[in-house]
């Protein structure tokens, strides 16, 4: 295992506020750093995430409300904090697209390429999706509409500056196929490739004439103009953790980021766009782009532009953050879309949290309450063949939980917890099969302290394994049965009818 481990969400565009996408994205982010942490420890993992907020979707949004587009971005951050906050996000640093650091990197990033003769002035006329902040060929327009958000697709005719991608083709095509973790899940690499090699990639405009849009970072080489939107936002993952030194030679401690989280919706952009900036940079690309899927609303994707989106907020103050939490990881094989229903998180809710989960925990205090006044037997399992059997379960739990939260898996955090809800339920199955009332009343009391001692075993190591997935539930079960005497609070998942 390498010994650092950086990871990204995308910058979010503050035109809206957050929805369950976004946070989707960032919880998945979340759980991989936890994981990583305790793999790694605390100072060798970083997790960056943040926010994009330039381009003219923000400006129109501005404007919409009277405000200049800094007060209006200003004004939109703390939604996105406050999100991630009460999500329990555990980010590294937050970077916003409007920070001098960032807007340093970008102008310098520029200078680079227009000095090696990679960034050309043309004249362009194209059409452009503006929600979609991309260009689309005529051939890939349907009508006028985009073919990826259905939006009106707006033609433009303008002088501009443009980035050759072409002539990094031939390398990225060969880079991709040489390295199968470098896009995931496999689908999307398949995806990307058949692009790549089916069509020519067009020049990628990089520019926007500032009588069109003056809301960006301005370009080095042109006072006229000011730096598209995605050239700019891509940048964030090195700007963040690094720099380029006097002979353009970029530095970081962290560089190339581990894994690049992303929804399959700005796939392009991160497997083909982003490498050739920094193949052209001369700056190593990412090790892996992971694109996941996308949460629906009866068949739609949920989208700020679609106006079909759920908030955040209001789950989690329904249903609790590691219930949130749980539901999103738990409901969809990562990388596949699914279908977001309050009916879905009831249902979770009720069978694996409360009925599994929450009843191992409350029976087992329960137990130790009633036959020990509350201290937790010390001692040895069975040691029978059951006992030696559920021992070896939990000394493999975290080795086979863990194993699929990684790219070799896919990031199966779905999975990784059905492994881990393995042990739940065998715990409480052993309950109804040993029957520890029996054993009580017929006065085995070295079978029950036997037993009571693999339940609790059990419990813990079910509490260090979901702790990257519900750091707080985690938290109150080993403060309630992590030491010598337990210290017994309400259920954690009461019933919801
Ligand atoms: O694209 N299901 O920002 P954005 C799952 N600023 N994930 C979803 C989702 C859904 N229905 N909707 C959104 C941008 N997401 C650019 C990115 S990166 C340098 C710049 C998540 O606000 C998912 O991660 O449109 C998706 O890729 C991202 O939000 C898009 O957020
Ligand atoms: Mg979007």
């Amino acid at each position: 295992m390498a010994n650092k481990f950086y990871i990204t969400t995308p910058l979010y565009y503050v035109n809206a506020s957050p929805h369950i996408g976004h946070s989707y994205t960032n919880i998945a982010a979340d759980t991989l750093a936890r994981y990583m942490r305790q793999a790694l420890g605390d100072e060798n993992v970083w997790f960056l995430t943040g926010t994009d907020e330039h381009g003219q979707k923000i400006q129109r949004a501005a404007e919409a409300i009277g405000l200049s587009p800094q007060e209006f971005t200003d004004k939109m951050i703390p939604q996105f904090r406050g999100l991630w906050k009460a999500l329990n996000i555990s980010y590294n640093d937050f970077i916003r697209t409007t920070e001098k650091r960032h807007i340093a990197c970008v102008q310098r990033s520029l200078e680079i390429l227009f000095q090696k003769g990679d960034i050309y002035k043309d004249k362009y006329e194209g059409l452009y999706c503006t929600p979609c902040e991309t260009f689309w060929l005529e051939s890939q327009a349907q009508g006028m509409l985009c073919p990826d958000c259905k939006g009106a697709l707006e033609a433009i005719c303008e002088t501009n500056y443009f980035f050759n991608l072409e002539i990094y083709q031939p390398w990225l095509i060969e880079y991709i196929k040489k390295r199968p973790d470098f896009i995931k899940p496999q689908s999307r690499r398949n995806e990307v490739l058949s692009f790549l090699t089916l069509n020519k990639l067009s020049p990628l405009c990089i520019s926007r004439p500032k009588e069109r849009l003056s809301w960006g970072i301005p370009l080095p080489f042109s006072t006229e103009h000011v730096t598209y939107v995605w050239f700019d936002a891509l940048v964030n993952y090195i700007s963040a953790v690094g720099e380029f030194d006097a002979q353009g030679n970029y530095k970081s401690r962290w560089w190339p980021a581990d894994l690049h989280l992303i929804g399959k919706d700005i796939l392009r952009q991160h497997a083909i766009y982003w490498p050739i900036m920094l193949r052209a940079l001369n700056i190593e690309p990412p090790k892996t782009v992971f694109a996941h899927g996308w949460w629906m609303v009866e068949a739609n994707k949920m989208s700020k532009s679609r106006g079909n989106v759920v908030n955040p907020i209001e789950m989690v103050e329904k249903f609790g953050i590691d219930v949130y939490r749980y539901f999103l990881l738990r409901d969809v094989p990562f990388g596949l879309d699914g279908n977001f229903s309050e009916e879905a998180i009831v249902k979770r809710f009720n069978g694996d949290l409360a009925n599994d989960l929450g009843n191992l925990v409350y029976r087992t205090l329960t137990m130790i309450e009633k036959y020990y006044q509350g201290d937790i037997p010390q001692g040895a399992g069975f040691k029978n063949e059951q006992g030696r059997m559920i021992a070896k379960k939990i000394e493999d739990l975290a080795a086979e939980s863990g194993a699929l939260l990684t790219i070799a898996a896919d990031f199966n955090f779905s999975l990784s917890l059905e492994k881990i809800w393995e042990l739940v339920n065998t715990a409480n199955k052993y309950v109804e099969e040993i029957k520890p009332w029996n054993l009580a009343k017929e006065n085995k009391t070295e079978e029950l302290k036997a037993f009571i001692y693999l339940l609790v075993g059990m419990i813990r190591e079910v509490a260090k394994t979901i702790t990257p997935f519900m750091p707080h539930t985690a938290a109150s079960i080993i403060q309630q049965i992590g030491k010598e005497k337990i210290q017994k609070g309400n259920p954690l998942f009461p019933r919801i009818e």
